[in-house]
C-alpha cells in the first residue's frame, strides 16, 4: 500500500481517476494554507480564506456522498475509516462557523486558524495514506476512473460554505444538497458585487445576509440530519464557539 504522495499519475489511475483528481486538489490545498500561514490579517486573510472554502467545502462535501458509501462498501472497516475522515469534515465546518462570528482583531481568531489548518493536513493525510490506497487494492482502474467522474460532477454543485449541522452521510447530506447549494453559491456572486462595487456593496452584503438565514432554516429542517452518526451531529442553534470548545482534540 503506496500513500497517493509517492504514486505517479498512472500508478493512481490516470488523469480521469479519482485519486488523481483527489490530490490535484490536496496540492492547491497546501499551497493556500502556506499563503494563509503568511498572510497578513484583514482583506489579504479574507481573500485566502475565501479560495479555501470554495475549493475545501465542496471537495469534502462530494466525498461524503460519493466516495465514502463506495468505501463502506468495498473495505470491511470502511465504517470506521470514514467516520474518522467525517468528525475530520465536521470539525472543519465547526471551526469555520466559529471563525465568522469573530471580528478580524479578535484574539480567539489566531488559535482557530491554526486549528483549522492542523485539521485540514490531517485530513489529507488520512486520505492519501490510508484511505485512498486502501480503495485503490479493492476497485479496477475503470472504477477509479468512473468515481472521478463522479465526484467531479458532484464537487461542481455542492455548497460552497459550512454546514454543521447537516448530516455528513446520506440521505441528509443529499436532500441538503440543492437548496443549500443554490443559497451559497448565489452568496459566493453576491459577495463578488460587493467587493467590485462601493455602489452595490450595501444591498449585496444584506441580500446576502437575508440568504445566510434562509440557509440556517434550510439547516436547521429535521430531514437534512438522517442518517447522521452521533460523534459528527450538531444541534441545530448549539453556538459555534460551544461546539468548538468541546471539539475532537
Ligand atoms: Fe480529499
Ligand atoms: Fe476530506
Amino acid at each position: 500500500m503506496t500513500s497517493l504522495a509517492l504514486q505517479t499519475q498512472d500508478q493512481m489511475g490516470g488523469r480521469l481517476s479519482v485519486l488523481t483528481r483527489q490530490k490535484k486538489d490536496h496540492v492547491r490545498l497546501d499551497r493556500l494554507l502556506n499563503d494563509l500561514a503568511v498572510a497578513p490579517s484583514g482583506p489579504a486573510e479574507d481573500r485566502v480564506l475565501r479560495e479555501i472554502a470554495r475549493l475545501v467545502f465542496p471537495h469534502a462535501f462530494a466525498e461524503e456522498s460519493v466516495l465514502w458509501p463506495v468505501m463502506r462498501r468495498v473495505l470491511p472497516d470502511g465504517e470506521e475509516l470514514t467516520l474518522q475522515v467525517e468528525q475530520e469534515h465536521q470539525e472543519v465546518n465547526e471551526l469555520w462557523t466559529s471563525l465568522e462570528e469573530l471580528d478580524a482583531d479578535d484574539p480567539r481568531r489566531e488559535p482557530l486558524l491554526d486549528r483549522l489548518t492542523r485539521v485540514l493536513q490531517e485530513d489529507v493525510r488520512d486520505e492519501e495514506d490510508e484511505l485512498f490506497p486502501r480503495l485503490q487494492e479493492r476497485i479496477s482502474e475503470r472504477q477509479l476512473q468512473a468515481l472521478g467522474l463522479a465526484w467531479e460532477i458532484v464537487r461542481r454543485i455542492s455548497p460552497t460554505r459550512p454546514h454543521p449541522v447537516v448530516a455528513r452521510r446520506p440521505p441528509g447530506n443529499a436532500l441538503a444538497a440543492l437548496p443549500l447549494t443554490l443559497t451559497d453559491r448565489a452568496r459566493d456572486n453576491l459577495d463578488r458585487v460587493a467587493q467590485r462595487s462601493e455602489r452595490l456593496r450595501d444591498p449585496a452584503e444584506r441580500a446576502s445576509a437575508a440568504l445566510a438565514r434562509i440557509a440556517g432554516r434550510i439547516e436547521d429542517l429535521p430531514i437534512m440530519r438522517i442518517g447522521e452518526r452521533a460523534s459528527t451531529s450538531r444541534a441545530p442553534g448549539a453556538t459555534a464557539m460551544a461546539a468548538t470548545n468541546g471539539g475532537r482534540a
